[in-house]
């Protein structure tokens, strides 16, 4: 590892660094205390009277600042007495000056009209004075900060989120954007541009028990577990957020930090079970078990993507596309034990055993990369299998499609198995029975239809390693079908 000037090296920027602050406090105070003496009493505290009295004269004949939560049926406008946790600042003072868009696109009260009403306008000033009071008076004390650390969400989560929305309704009555487009429906609040709306704490309180914010208004209470709640709630606040910075444990210090022969012990307590006592594939659980535990001591395990590996121990077999019978351990093991046991798994399995002649077949159908390749590949229903691309094969897709297959595909990125090159021979193919297509066979791939690949990708080939891209949108798999169609020579 390259060091850097974290904490061991000091060295002149830091000084300097720290000579800039303290010349920027000094100077900050000055001015300060400069308009403090001008106007006495100034500042935020009059910007936040300010924002009172506009909140009372021109707010309050809609919207209520203090109280209990009631039904919607009987208030004329969202109750903001917990504005102070539920926004976040920048979206207030836009949403107050007329830059954004109607959060109830039928009407708040649906019920009395179907078209929604515009909004009051402020100026920017008014704007800032009200957001001064809500954030400053109107706090909610149920809502708990930090419950939900951002900074440690994860894409995997996000995606599991997604799933998990998706499964438990909720598009039923608020609508997100995929690919420019509409999903869902219009009926309560959009959640487009939630994650530059909402304060994550809030949601994630709300989405606990919706009837203590909104009782008797048609919400709607989940049946999800606490994690789950982190996860649908951590989703939608990347909704509309350009580059949502995940968290990526395996780069943080605790993996570098893994130790191998905690990660040994791990092994032996929770994973030969069911890998084996040496990764063989045959502890006492697998007997009923099929799919079979994956047998370690074939694999090459320090070349797989440790992004991929996290993932599938942490999240488990379902998060990847793979079975279920691989448990998710991240609650059992917590991240630290997770990258123990990946450290272990990566020093002890590097593929050796089987090079060394474990598979005497070398030559035969299963080769990698062979050209023409035999195909016992399952056919595509009618319907799917006649499909023609319906993208157009432009630089752009193109570009897109292979920005897919050499690193950006969830949950695995196709070159580790089918190579960098689509040749077939990526550093998890080894021992792979049947091998990956050869992608940069021509004579193989004239045979084989886009509806016939669209379908592949989308649901997998049975009993191979070829697993299914469930969460990956049609459009996505239609730009690797034209990428691979580049590589057939
Ligand atoms: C005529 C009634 C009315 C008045 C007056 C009014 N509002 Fe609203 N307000 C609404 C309605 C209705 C909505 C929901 C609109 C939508 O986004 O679809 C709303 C939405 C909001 C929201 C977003 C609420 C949410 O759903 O999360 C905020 C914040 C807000 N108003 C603040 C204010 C402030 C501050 C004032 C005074 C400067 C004000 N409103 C004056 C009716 C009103
Ligand atoms: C049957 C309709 C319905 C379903 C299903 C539903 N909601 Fe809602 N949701 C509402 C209503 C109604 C409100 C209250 C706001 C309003 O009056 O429209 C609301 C409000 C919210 C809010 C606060 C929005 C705001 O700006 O105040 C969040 C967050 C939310 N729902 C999340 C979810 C999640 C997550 C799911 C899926 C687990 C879900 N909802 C499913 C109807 C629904
Ligand atoms: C209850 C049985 C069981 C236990 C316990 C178990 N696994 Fe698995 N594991 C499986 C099965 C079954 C598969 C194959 C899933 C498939 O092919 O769809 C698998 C697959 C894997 C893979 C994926 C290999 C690949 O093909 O990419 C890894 C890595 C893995 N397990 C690691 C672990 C670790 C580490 C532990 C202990 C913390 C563990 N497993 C405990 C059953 C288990
Ligand atoms: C874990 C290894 C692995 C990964 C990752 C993988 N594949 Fe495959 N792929 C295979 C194997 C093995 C086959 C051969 C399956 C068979 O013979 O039925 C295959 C076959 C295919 C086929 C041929 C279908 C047919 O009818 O012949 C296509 C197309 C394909 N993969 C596309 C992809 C794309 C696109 C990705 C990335 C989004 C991907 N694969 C990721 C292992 C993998």
């Amino acid at each position: 590892m390259v060091a850097t000037n974290d904490d061991g090296g000091c060295c002149m920027n830091k000084i300097f660094k720290q000579l800039k602050i303290r010349q920027k406090i000094f100077l900050g105070s000055f001015v300060l205390l400069t308009i403090a003496v001008i106007f006495p009493g100034a500042l935020f505290a009059v910007d936040a009277e300010l924002g009172k009295k506009i909140v009372q004269d021109r707010c309050a004949s809609c919207h209520r600042f203090s109280g209990e939560a009631k039904s919607r049926f009987e208030i004329k406008a969202p109750d903001l007495m917990w504005a102070g946790n539920k926004y976040l600042r920048n979206w207030v003072t836009s949403f107050l000056q007329g830059k954004e868009e109607n959060l109830y696109q039928k009407n708040f009260r649906w019920d009395q009209s179907r078209k929604p009403e515009k909004h009051i306008v402020v100026s920017k000033k008014e704007a800032q004075a009200v957001a001064d009071y809500f954030f400053k008076k109107l706090i909610d004390p149920r809502v708990k900060k930090n419950a939900l650390d951002l900074s440690r969400f994860t894409e995997m989560e996000a995606t599991l989120g997604e799933q998990l929305y998706k499964e438990h309704s909720c598009n039923a009555c608020h609508h997100t954007k995929e690919d420019g487009k509409r999903v869902g429906s219009r009926h309560s609040a959009s959640f487009v541009d939630a994650g530059n709306r909402y304060n994550v704490d809030w949601v994630y309180r709300f989405n606990s028990h919706p009837p203590d914010f909104t009782p008797h208004s048609g919400e709607f209470v989940a049946d999800v577990s606490a994690e789950g709640l982190r996860f649908i709630t951590g989703y939608i606040m990347t909704l509309g957020v350009a580059d949502f910075k995940f968290y990526e444990p395996w780069k943080d210090k605790f993996f570098k930090e893994a130790s191998v022969p905690r990660g040994k012990r791990i092994y032996k307590e929770y994973c030969s079970q069911c890998h084996g006592a040496s990764g063989r594939g045959d502890g006492p659980a697998a007997t009923d078990l099929n799919p079979k535990p994956a047998i370690h001591a074939q694999m090459a395990l320090d070349k797989e993507p440790e992004d991929y590996l996290f993932n599938v121990v942490y999240y488990g077999g379902k998060a990847v596309g793979k079975s279920p019978f691989m448990p998710y351990w991240g609650l059992t093991l917590k991240p630290q034990g997770v990258a123990d046991v990946i450290a272990y798994m990566r020093k002890t399995f590097t593929g050796q055993t089987q090079t060394a002649g474990a598979k005497p077949e070398g030559k035969s159908a299963n080769a990698l990369g062979l050209c023409p390749q035999s195909r016992k590949t399952a056919q595509a229903p009618g319907d799917f299998y006649n499909l023609k691309n319906p993208l157009e094969p432009s630089k752009k897709n193109i570009k897109k499609g292979k920005l897919l297959f050499t690193s950006k595909a969830k949950p695995l990125a196709c070159k580790h198995c089918h190579g960098m090159k689509g040749d077939g021979q990526g550093g998890k193919a080894i021992n792979m029975a049947p091998p990956p297509r050869n992608f940069t066979c021509q004579e193989t791939m004239k045979e084989i239809t886009d509806g016939q690949m669209f379908w592949i990708i989308k649901n997998g080939s049975k009993s191979t390693e070829m697993q299914a891209y469930r969460t990956m949108k049609d459009k996505q798999i239609w730009q690797l079908v034209h990428y691979i169609r580049t590589l057939a020579k």
